[in-house]
Order: C-alpha cells, then structure tokens, then sequence
C-alpha cells in the first residue's frame, strides 16, 4: 500500500527518485522519505509526514549530498501513525543501512522482542524498522553481503513485502525482494531502476522486467541480477511498457481525476482496438486458450471496490451472451469461506493495479482448488495476471486519481468482450446477435463523448448546488444496479459524503425508510426500450420516493419523456442496448462525485484514508 522507488547511475538520484515519488504517490500519501549515498560515499537521509511536497520542503531547507544511489518511499501508514518517525526509510547498522518496504510483517512482534533481547533498539512502531534491524545483524553475519543478509532476513519474514535496501558499503547497489508485493525492474543504459510500477521509471525507460514471487533482486548501473530466495539464479524476460510518460501526466487538467474522466471514451476505444476483426471478437490474448472456456459450468467473478461493481454488470453480459451462471464475490469474503470450486470453474478476477492484494489471495486460493483462472487488468507485469492462466488487458492508460473512472469503464468494455467471445467459442451465441453487440460496443466511445461534451457542464453546476448535501442515494434495477453501487461509493470516497446504492426493487423492503423531504435521491432510469415493466417499475419507484418527499435526479435515455413528469432533474445520457447502457450512466456519475468534491474543495486525485493500490489484506 505504499509506493517505493530505487535508484543506481550517473544521474542525481535525488531527482529522479522524488519524480518517481511523484508518479506514485497515488498509491500512499500519508509520508514520504529518500536515502541517498552521496559521492563522498555518506549515507543521508530526509522522511516527513505528510505529502510528497512537505518532503520537497524539507530537503529545501536541509538538502542531501549530491549521490547516484538511492531509495525512496510514499507510505500509506499501517504499523505506527504518520509521523516523521514512522516514515521510511528506517536505518540501522549505525545508521548506514537504509530500508524501505512496502506490505506487512506479520510476525513482526516476535522479531521485535528477539531483537530487544539481543539490545537492539527501536526508534519507531512501523514493522519496517523490525526488518531494518534484522538485516542490519545479518548483514553483519553474512560479512558484509547485502544480497545473502537479505536471503537470511526473507526466511524469518511472515506475510507480505517488499523491500529495497543499500548499504554505505556498497555504493552503486540497491537490493529488493518481494513476496506478494509487486516490485518491478526498469532497465536504463548505464542505469537501472526499481519500482512498485513501471509508472516509477517510465519516463526514463520503457524496458522493464517484473520479477516474481520470492525472488531477490539487484541492480548495479551495469546490470541487474535475479534469484530466488535461496540463492539460485532465476532468468527473467525483459518487457516493453505500452504506456508512455505523457499519459501519466495531468496534461494541463486541474486533477489527475478530471483528465481521466475526459479521457473514459478513449479507455472504451483503446480497449476494443486490435479486438474486433471481421465483424468477430478476437483477444488476442486468448488465443490458443479456447480450452480454458470448454467444461466451465460456473463463473466466478473477483473484485473489490469499483471493480467488484463492473464484475456485477459482467455477469449481465456472460450469462446473456455466453449463457454460464455467474457469480460475483468480493474476494476477500471468497478466500475465506471454504469455497466450492473446481476444476468446471473460471475465476475471472478484475483489477485496475492487478495488485490488490484481496484479489491476489482469492485468485491463489481459486488455483490451489484446481479453478481455471483469467484475469481483467490494466497494469502490465502486475501480480495478479501473473498468477492467472490468462488475461485480458483493458486499455485504459495509467489511472492515478485513487477514484477509479476510466478503467471502471474499460474493465466492463473487457468484460463485455470476454463474455461474446466465450460465447462464440461455446456456440452459445449467433454471428447475428454478436455482430450486432459489437457494432453497439464500437458506437459507446462517441456516446460517452456526447455525455461529456452536452451533460458536464449542467451536472457540475448541480453538483455545485448540492455542495451541502449531507447524504444522497442512489436507485438502481439490472444492470442499472451496479451502476448505482458505483455511484455512491465514488460520491463517499471523494466528497466524504453519506451515500448508498440499493437495488430499486429493495426500495419498499427497508431503505424507503431513509426518504425524507429533500432527500437527494440519483435513479437509473433504464431504457423504456428495455422491456416496458422494468421502466414501469422504475418511474413506480420515483413516485414513491416523490410521494415522501425525495429530490429525484433521473440519469434517464435520451428522449425518454416519460420520466420527465416524475424527476426533478434529469441527466440525459444516448440509446444504447440495454446491456450497454451502464457504461454510459456511470458517466454523469463520476462527472458529479467529482464536482461535488471539487465545489467543496477536496482534493480529488488523493481523498483522505485512501490509497489506490490496496496491497495488503
Ligand atoms: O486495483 P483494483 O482495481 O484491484 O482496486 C480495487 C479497489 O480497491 C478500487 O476499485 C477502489 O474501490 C477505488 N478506490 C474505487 O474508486
């Protein structure tokens, strides 16, 4: 849940580490620290609580000796509040071994008191410290070798991590392990680099490599080496990074979120391209691995959070498409209820970071139970499509503001590509209805721009109106569902807002309680073209809650009049078939939770007590 970068070559390791810190700070904001091994071969240090610009203060005030070795940090607190003290890096060996991890130690208590006992000191709460202090005494014992200190230190460990280390002895030398947390190598000429993300060095180098599960890692300016935790040497295969510096950029939007809501046509579009030939759906990805989809009986979708939610509209897709029953579970309520799965299931598992760590679990635990498995994911050399027999990338670009948009959509468009494609291979679906859905899916980026381009403007306003509003809830029937899920969780996460989605069907069974006079209530109106009773129902539903009072805005089809009658607003989003229409009602969803929090002067990209990457349990 933290963000760490490294560093070894020529070039001032303090700047590129603090722009690495920059282009990660959305995965922890809480504190922020670098070590660097100056020329003179001095190890310095600076660490703040706060964000990455109270570190920028601080080395201001105090700077570091110029140095071409270095590490840095962005936490997100788990052991210890966000303090000075707590942030990384933690040093030891007289403070001439410098640490910075990123996961939990779970058995850090035990290893505190061994090392007590043996007087060792702590000056601060973090589990960090505790494996700073146990490398520096291996250190010692393994003479002075930082990689075989790291060796012994990784077998004492329990839970998840990975750890960056360098020692002023070894001036030029970073050394990493990772268990269950990502860490990936950016190769340069004469330089190399380390990272949570590649978004840490892509704009230096856009050749990485993502080591795997317990292995050691260390980079010199001439090279990197690999092995595993027990000393042997492990090959691994360079990669090239897709995404450039540019799109991690703001690109001149007042917030990383208002960029990546404007760029949500172009995540659908970029997801579909190279997908769709001949009038057929082919992932490349896939191929060759139609057998994953032949004997399944049973889908199992995993997520959390927004993820979880385009899980939910892909069941819609997958069972009309490819006619298997779906499931969709939050993966951390899966992974520990003794599930019954086998090898007649796929476990499709959904991630923006591919390295939320509930998910990891849960897809590793759907294997170990003999489930095929295939991942949705928008991060390249990721866990989680590490440890998955197949993935299917969504092509959203870097997503930095901690609210996830634009993969939201993408990670649907993969869902509903995923769903005619199975449906194909099985025989389930005709050439007919397929082409037809494609032609459809092909049509949504230009009605997400219409959305952008005609709605905005108006539900900014509404959302300046309502900067007072204490809670709103949010009515969804079908695929509509979801979407309200998805709203009011944006709407909470960014504007700190009370918020709740119900399914509207559920309305008369309790929540109804909540409506009082004013009550701001958002409702998907789905398509009248739908089917005439679930419209029915829904404008049923708006009367109820009018009846007592509600404030109705209806996110409604465009020349939909019947609704007009009944909302107090409406936000007109165009015709889509109705398995396409969330993917367009989510859109004035984001556009007013973002305003919303804007007109209350929030910061947008890093809402309070959030970070992006959720990478531990
Ligand atoms: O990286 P992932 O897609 O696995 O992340 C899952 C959730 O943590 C994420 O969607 C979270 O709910 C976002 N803050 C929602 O905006």
């Amino acid at each position: 849940m933290c963000g760490i970068v490294g560093y070894v070559g020529p070039r001032e390791s303090q700047d590129i580490l603090l722009a690495g810190l920059a282009r990660l700070e959305y995965r922890g904001y809480d504190s922020a620290g670098i070590a660097v091994i100056d020329r003179e071969g001095s190890l310095g240090m600076r660490k703040k609580a706060g964000k990455l610009a109270r570190l920028r203060e601080a080395l201001d005030e105090a700077p570091l000796g110029a140095g071409t070795t270095g590490i840095g940090h962005t936490r997100w607190a788990t052991h210890g509040g966000p303090t000075d003290l707590n942030a990384h890096p933690h040093l030891a060996d007289d403070d001439r071994l410098a640490v910075i991890h990123n996961g939990i130690i779970e058995n850090f208590s035990a290893l505190k008191a061994e090392l007590e006992a043996e007087g060792f000191s702590f000056r601060s709460q973090t589990d960090t410290e505790v494996a700073a202090v146990l490398l520096g005494r291996e250190y010692r014992a393994a003479g002075g070798d930082l990689a075989a200190a790291f060796r012994a230190v990784v077998s004492r460990l329990e839970g998840a991590f990975t750890l960056l280390a360098m020692h002023e002895d070894h001036p030029g030398l970073v050394v990493g392990a990772r268990r269950n947390s990502p860490l990936v190598i950016g190769l340069g000429e004469g330089e190399n680099f380390l990272g949570s993300d590649v978004a840490a060095f892509v704009e230096h180098t856009r050749r990485a490599l993502a080591i795997g599960q317990d292995q050691i890692v260390s980079i010199t300016p001439e090279g990197v080496s690999v092995t595993d935790f027990d000393g042997a040497v492990v090959e691994v295969e360079p990669f090239e990074v897709s995404w450039d510096a540019a799109a991690a950029d703001k690109g001149g939007w007042s917030s990383f979120m208002a960029k990546e809501v404007s760029e949500e046509p172009e995540a659908v579009a970029n997801t579909v391209l190279g997908r769709v030939q001949d009038g057929q759906i082919v992932i490349p990805e896939l191929d060759g691995l139609d057998g994953l989809f032949q004997g399944v009986s049973r889908v199992i979708v995993l997520a959390c959070g927004t993820a979880y939610y385009a899980g939910l509209v892909g069941k819609y897709a997958i069972e009309q498409w490819a006619r298997i029953p779906v499931d969709v579970e939050l993966a951390h309520e899966f992974r520990y209820r003794d599930p019954i799965v086998g090898p007649e299931t796929l476990v499709v598992s959904i991630s923006q970071s591919g390295e939320t760590m509930d998910t990891l679990m849960a897809v590793k635990e759907a294997a170990r139970l003999g489930a095929k498995t295939l991942s949705i994911c928008n991060t390249q050399g990721a866990t989680i499509p590490r440890e998955s027999d197949a993935i299917v990338y969504t092509h959203a670009g870097p997503e930095v503001a901690v609210a996830s948009t634009k993969a939201f959509v993408a990670q649907i468009t993969a869902l509903y590509l995923l769903a005619l494609h199975v449906g194909r291979v099985r025989g389930a679906l005709s050439a007919e209805v397929a082409g037809a859905a494609i032609a459809e899916l092909e049509a949504l980026p230009e009605k997400i721009r219409w959305i952008l381009e005609n709605e905005q403007e108006r539900i900014e306003q509404l959302s300046r109106w309502m900067s007072d509003t204490r809670s709103v809830l949010f009515l969804g029937r079908h695929v509509g569902y979801p979407i309200a899920l998805e709203g009011a969780l944006k709407l909470k996460e960014l504007s700190y807002i009370h918020a709740e989605g119900f399914a509207a069907g559920e309305l008369k069974h309790g929540p109804i309680a909540l409506i009082e006079p004013g009550q701001p209530v958002f409702v998907m109106v789905p398509s009248p073209r739908q089917g005439a009773t679930l419209h029915a129902k829904v404008i049923s539903n708006i009367e109820e809650i009018r009846a007592r009072g509600a404030r109705v805005i209806a996110v409604a089809e465009e020349g939909d009049a019947a609704v007009l009658p009944f909302a107090d607003e409406v936000l007109r989003v165009p015709l889509a078939a109705p398995l396409f229409e969330p993917i367009l009602a989510v859109v004035p969803l984001h556009i007013f939770a973002m305003g919303l929090a804007t007109a209350k002067g929030l910061d947008v990209d890093q809402p309070r007590n959030l970070a992006k990457s959720v990478t531990v349990e």
